[in-house]
């Protein structure tokens, strides 16, 4: 397969701040409005949902001039950029959409559920002459940006291995609906291993084969916060993937994805380089230090240094690079990559054997030291 999920740098005739609409008014979307509305770069106009109540209820809560259907967003020509956080399952149709009224996308993860879905995307957008660009961005954020900058500058040699952990009881216990967290396109995998592979990516560019075993603790959950509490639903995807992945580099990595544990340990990737380790912060959040271990007892502790904004940096990067014309740092075929990674794991769990991956790309660059999207740069 070749790499489909390249995304165009063309620049925008447009000039000033960037319009933004945003549909899926979910659990996610406080997060979101929380910070797109306080990033002078961008201008949020507009809350779709299926659920209107819910749409204009965000929009109200979070000064958002105006709601209403997916199709009202995207007939609005002071759209230029839609924040896609609908469901995974929903994600390609709601971004096809977006593509063919000449929006740019920012979409939360995964890509898609598929290759060949998520080709059919990145296709329409290139051929559109717009950018599908997707979640994570917590890539951005200062954690994993000063654990990169250790990284790229040689603080531990010639990195070589990888280490990434993520297992959890799982998520039934706090989302209040938690069905879309076990069905096809999520799991421990599609749904947290984006931010922890996203992460070795960067670190150890593209990924050329992986080998996984997967399996299932329990056939039903039991939703256990909000309206729903007690509900049983079933789980339809593995909840337990132990992954072997051998980069195009030469180096390797291993990484679990569980909602299957009830120790909860998570939220750090290990990196083995020639002269040391350095232990990067959780690949979820935002923040945190990197350690440095050289040998014996010592560590050095890099402190984190760069931005402190959360979901949602990644649309005001996305919105500099439209109007400079530029490559943005969370880019469409990163994201590609890594569903083309997962959906390869998969295989392997499922057929029993290792799986080559073919797409490819170059990771992006760190962000300068002081960027900060609460800042104007656009006018
Ligand atoms: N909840 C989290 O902590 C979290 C964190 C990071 C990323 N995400 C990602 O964000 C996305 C949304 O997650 P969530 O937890 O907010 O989900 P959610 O179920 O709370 O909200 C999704 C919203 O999208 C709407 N929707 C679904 N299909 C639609 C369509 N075709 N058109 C318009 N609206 C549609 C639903 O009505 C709902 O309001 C997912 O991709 C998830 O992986 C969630």
């Amino acid at each position: 397969m070749t790499d489909t999920a390249t995304s165009t740098t063309s620049a925008s005739p447009r000039t000033g701040r960037v319009g933004v609409g945003l549909i899926g008014a979910g659990v996610i979307s406080d997060q979101y409005l929380g910070n797109l509305t306080t990033f002078p770069d961008l201008e949020v106009l507009f809350v779709a949902d299926l659920d209107l109540e819910r749409a204009a209820a965000q929009a109200e809560k979070w000064g958002v001039p105006a709601s209403g259907t997916v199709d009202e967003l995207l007939a609005r020509d002071d759209v230029e950029i839609v924040v896609n956080l609908t469901i995974p399952a929903a994600h390609v149709e709601v971004a096809l959409a977006a593509v063919a009224a000449g929006k740019h996308v920012w979409g939360e993860k995964p890509y898609a559920l598929d290759r060949e879905s998520g080709s059919r995307l990145a296709e329409a957008a290139r051929a559109a002459g717009v950018r599908v660009a997707v979640a994570p961005d917590t890539i951005l954020g200062s954690g994993i940006q000063t654990g990169l900058r250790a990284v790229r500058r040689g603080d531990i040699g010639t990195p070589l291995t990888g280490l990434a952990l993520f297992q959890v009881p799982g998520p039934e216990s706090w989302h209040p609906s938690p069905e879309f967290l076990f069905a096809h396109g999520a799991g421990p995998m599609f749904d947290v291993g984006p931010y922890y592979l996203t992460t070795l990516v960067q670190v150890f560019g593209p990924v050329a084969k992986v080998t996984a075993t997967s399996s299932k603790a329990r056939e039903t959950r039991v939703i256990g916060s909000g309206p729903k509490a007690g509900t049983e639903f079933p789980v339809e995807v593995p909840t337990h993937v132990s992954a072997l992945l051998q980069f195009e580099s030469g180096a390797s990595a291993q990484a679990v994805f569980s909602f299957d544990s009830k120790l909860a340990r998570a939220g750090f990737v290990e990196i083995a380089g020639t002269e040391g380790t350095a232990v990067f912060p959780d690949p979820n959040m935002f923040d945190g230090d990197t350690v440095l271990h050289t040998g014996g007892e010592e560590t050095t502790v890099v402190p984190a240094s760069g931005t402190t904004s959360t979901r949602g940096t990644g649309v005001a990067e996305l919105a500099q690079a439209i109007r400079e014309g530029r490559r943005e740092r969370v880019p469409g075929e990163l994201a590609f990559h890594v569903l083309d990674v997962m959906v390869s794991l998969a295989e392997s769990a499922e057929r029993d054997e290792s799986v080559r991956v073919e797409s490819s790309l170059e990771p992006t660059d760190e962000l300068p030291e002081d960027w900060d999207p609460t800042v104007a740069t656009l006018t």
